[in-house]
């Protein structure tokens, strides 16, 4: 069975005659009915009082990521962005110029702080009070990894939690490398990262294109 997006079951029914405030019978095949919960319950409920890191390259942001903050910041009373400082990644955008993006993109979301950090996240998250890794899945292929990566953070830092929340249903299929990808060879990268990074992109490809054609 089916729970559906309104709290209504696949196999639910609608009590007759009591318009717009109807109780809907909600997973009635395992014998539980309650009141229909409201669509967006999280945006009326408080902030988990937690802190919670939100580590990654965003090397740039795209608009994945920025819908899984969002959705994160709706949750935790503080979300910290974290940007990993790792060379062997051979990055487009240096750690400052990947901070600035985070700035213009996310200003206008409260509770939401920007850092930048160097060897293990676990360390990381304990120097900041954090005590939830929060995690974006697109899809089965990144479960495998990002399923290791919590238990190796919990077993170097017991109580430290990964909370996985799943890419928002028009996001899944971005990535920033792919982003890059597109980009690099003239395609239309509209809507795939907030818009100010889709300028940042264009001058640091165009700049890169003219350096390579010197
Ligand atoms: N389009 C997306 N939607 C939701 N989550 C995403 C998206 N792209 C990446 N993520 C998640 O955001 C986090 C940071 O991603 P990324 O910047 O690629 O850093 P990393 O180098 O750790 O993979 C990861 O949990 C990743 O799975
Ligand atoms: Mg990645």
């Amino acid at each position: 069975m089916i729970l559906l997006s309104h709290g209504q079951s696949a196999g639910a029914k609608r009590l007759p005659n009591r318009g717009a405030s109807a109780k809907i019978k909600v997973g009635v095949r395992f014998g539980f009915s309650g009141p229909v919960l409201p669509r967006h319950i999280l945006m009326t409920q408080p902030r988990l009082d937690v802190i919670a890191i939100y580590p990654g390259s965003f090397d740039p942001i795209t608009s994945g990521h920025l819908d899984v903050i969002e959705r994160g910041s709706k949750m935790f009373s503080r979300v910290i962005v974290a940007i990993l400082q790792n060379e062997a990644k051979q990055p487009l955008f240096t750690i400052a110029e990947r901070m600035e993006m985070l700035r213009e993109c996310l200003g206008g979301i409260s509770g939401v702080e920007i850092g930048t950090f160097k060897g293990l996240l676990a360390d990381y998250a304990v120097a900041r009070n954090a005590s939830v890794i929060l995690r974006g899945i697109r899809a089965i292929s990144d479960y495998e990894y990002e399923l290791q990566m919590a238990h190796m953070n919990r077993r170097l830092r017991p109580g430290l939690e990964t909370v996985f929340l799943p890419a928002g249903e028009s996001f899944s299929f971005i990535s920033s490398r792919m982003v890059k990808e597109v980009i690099s060879l003239g395609g239309n990268i509209e809507g795939l990262v907030p818009r100010p990074v889709e300028e940042h992109l264009r001058r640091r490809i165009g700049q890169q294109k003219s350096t390579t054609a010197d």
